[in-house]
């Protein structure tokens, strides 16, 4: 299923931060989000996941209009977010931390999915009876995004995933992400490392201020003459 954002707009009381926003996400694609510091990136994530209001537009994954749903209701559907900064809860375990992201699941496959998680994350194994805010900071987004895993997401939306982390981390964490991927969902990456999330992804828009200024494969933008100079520093 497709994730359509059409014409959204959000706003913070008065302070309008999204202007007429459409963008598209296909089943099993891997699409980059990127933008200067305080373009409206996360409020964007934050829009889709139901987490921020919208003023204006919609959002669709396949029929359903996720605007129309409360946060737990689009988690249900498939489409998950990991949050800028992990938003762990750092006096409790992984496997706690793990378990509360299948809190809404009914069925009875929770622990078969830790396990399988585990399994693709073999350091949170480790790990697995440490305080989640006793971890490294490459750790702690591996605890993140195998939070959002036990939701048994579709497509994952991922908020500044390689911040403050040192490259060879992000490369691991890249890696698990590919291994996602090809199980069969959809990645929308929010990086203020633009080269890296170029690279990694299929496609591409550039976000200023609020709005969609630039989108395409992801290695035109990366060619493109003002991605260039304005993110890239050449
Ligand atoms: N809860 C809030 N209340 C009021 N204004 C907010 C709130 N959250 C964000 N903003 C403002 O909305 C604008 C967009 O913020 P947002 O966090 O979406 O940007 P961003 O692109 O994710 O930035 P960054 O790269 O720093 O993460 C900014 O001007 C910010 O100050
Ligand atoms: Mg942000």
């Amino acid at each position: 299923m497709n994730l359509s954002v059409e014409n959204l707009s959000a706003a913070y009381g008065d302070t309008r931060v999204l202007w007429d926003v459409s963008l598209e996400i296909g089943e099993r694609e891997i699409v980059a989000l990127i933008g200067s510091n305080g373009a409206g990136k996360s409020t964007l994530l934050g829009a889709i996941s139901g987490l921020v209001d919208i003023v204006g537009g919609e959002v669709r994954y396949g029929d359903v209009k996720l605007n129309e749903l409360p946060p737990d209701r689009i988690v249900q559907s498939g489409v998950v977010q990991v949050p800028q900064g992990r938003r762990l809860f750092g006096s409790l375990s992984v496997r706690e931390n793990l378990l509360m992201g299948a809190y809404l699941r009914r069925d009875k496959e929770v622990e078969a999915d830790l396990e399988r998680v585990l399994a693709m994350l073999p350091r949170l194994r480790e790990r697995i009876g440490y305080l989640a805010g006793r971890l490294s900071g490459g750790e702690q987004q591996q605890v993140a995004i195998a939070r959002a895993l036990m939701a048994r997401p579709k497509m994952l939306l991922i908020d500044e995933m390689s911040l403050g982390l040192a490259p060879v981390l992000v490369d691991s964490l890249l890696d698990i992400l590919t291994q996602i991927h090809a199980s069969g969902v959809a990645i929308l990456m929010v990086e203020q490392d633009v080269q890296t999330a170029l690279e990694f992804a299929e496609r591409a828009y550039v976000l200023e201020t609020g709005r969609i200024t630039l989108t395409g494969p992801a290695h035109a933008l990366l060619d493109d003459p003002n991605v260039k100079k304005a993110y890239l520093g050449v």
